[in-house]
């Protein structure tokens, strides 16, 4: 009999084979992105672009770079040590090494850059994006935008958009914004949801699971998860990963409502602090998390949510003192 680990590793692989190649569902995507710059809304003829297949990749002095590019982004704790402080890899939010529609792909990121975003307020270059999520969901530091590890994503990203049209939002970009739900989202439904849908993977404290020293099921919450200044901390933004996405190889089996309480319900817990904060919680939320959907510095169970986090940086941290 193998380690209950393993066989979920096995079944967890077998399902997300399953669920390959996707095609896109007709959603109706809002014609503004996140970013708020903008763009070509996706039309009909935006067609689900189709990457390269990663056997493609050349064997040459680009190729390798880009082949980097790949594994930074399927094992980041590993080859881009530096700039990581949890447990997470790109690729736990960027499904299929980045290539699945309404996962957040590359390809599809690739072709809106440079872009205004009213994260941060100012034209943001494609390096950024990355450069955000070290920082905020890997709880890590940015990698300048010239060292190796930002030209090595940027090459892959540049390599899996090769022929798509540049300035178009391609069907599949982003996760795919879910409408408001009919009831208010709820922590009680959503523990329900987690305990029958997610736990056995995510754990029954959403602390994830690893086997033989190797992070299997990414952590939800907690130290090992992204921080408070991250996208997926986002009430909305979780509830539209969750529903294209989650329980792994069956995306789209919740209901919109389903999504949006296990989205609460996860996001009620505490997990390291966002790195903008400057010692007052009461500002960093109103100057950040000023946003309905953000629970941030809001009181869930008795407790105010970023007042018991551990400092941002995780294990960088440790290794700086
Ligand atoms: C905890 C989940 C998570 C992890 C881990 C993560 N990201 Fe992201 N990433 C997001 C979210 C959320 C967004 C915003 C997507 C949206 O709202 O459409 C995003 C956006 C992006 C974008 C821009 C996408 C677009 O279409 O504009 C890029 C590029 C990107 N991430 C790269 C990375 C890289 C490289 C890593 C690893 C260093 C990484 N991400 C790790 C959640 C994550
Ligand atoms: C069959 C196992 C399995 C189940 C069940 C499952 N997940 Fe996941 N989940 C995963 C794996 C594996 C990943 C990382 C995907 C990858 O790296 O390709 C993931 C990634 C995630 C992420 C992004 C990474 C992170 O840690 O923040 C979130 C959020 C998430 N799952 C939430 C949920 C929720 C909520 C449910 C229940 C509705 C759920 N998952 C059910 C296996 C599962």
């Amino acid at each position: 009999m193998k380690p209950i680990s393993m066989r979920l590793l096995e079944t967890a692989f077998a399902l997300s084979m399953l669920s390959l190649p996707c095609t896109a569902t007709a959603q109706s995507q809002p014609p503004v992105p996140e970013g708020g710059t903008p763009i070509a809304p996706a039309k009909p003829g935006n067609k689900t672009f189709t990457p390269p297949p990663a056997t493609s990749i050349p064997d040459e002095e680009f190729g390798q770079i880009v082949k980097k590019g790949q594994d930074i982004f399927m094992q980041t704790g590993q080859y881009a040590k530096d700039y990581v402080g949890n447990s997470l890899n790109c690729v736990n939010c960027h499904l299929d090494a980045g290539r699945r529609p309404d996962a957040s792909p590359l390809w599809a990121a690739y072709v809106l850059y440079p872009a205004f975003r009213s994260k941060n307020g100012h034209v943001n270059t494609l390096a950024e994006r990355p450069q955000g999520c070290f920082q905020y969901s890997m709880n890590g530091a940015a990698p300048p935008a010239d060292s190796e590890t930002i030209v090595a994503l940027e090459s892959y990203m540049y390599w899996m958009a090769q022929q798509a049209p540049t300035g178009v939002k391609l069907e599949g970009q982003g996760y795919p914004r879910l409408a408001k739900p009919a009831q208010k989202p709820d922590y009680v439904r959503g523990k329900a949801v987690f305990t029958q849908n997610c736990a056995l993977c995510h754990g029954a404290e959403g602390q994830g699971q690893s086997a033989q020293g190797k992070m299997v099921f990414p952590p939800l919450w907690g130290d090992e998860s992204f921080n408070w200044g991250a996208g997926m901390h986002s009430v909305s933004t979780a509830a539209a990963f969750i529903k294209a996405n989650m329980p792994l190889g069956k995306g789209g089996s919740l209901t919109d409502q389903q999504s949006w309480d296990v989205a609460l319900y996860m996001n009620s817990h505490e997990r390291p602090q966002d790195p903008r904060h400057k010692g007052s919680l009461e500002e960093t939320r109103k100057k950040y998390h000023d946003d309905p959907s953000d629970l941030y510095g809001q009181t869930v169970n008795g407790k105010v949510l970023g007042e018991n986090s551990t400092p941002s940086g995780g294990s960088l941290r440790a290794a700086d003192s």
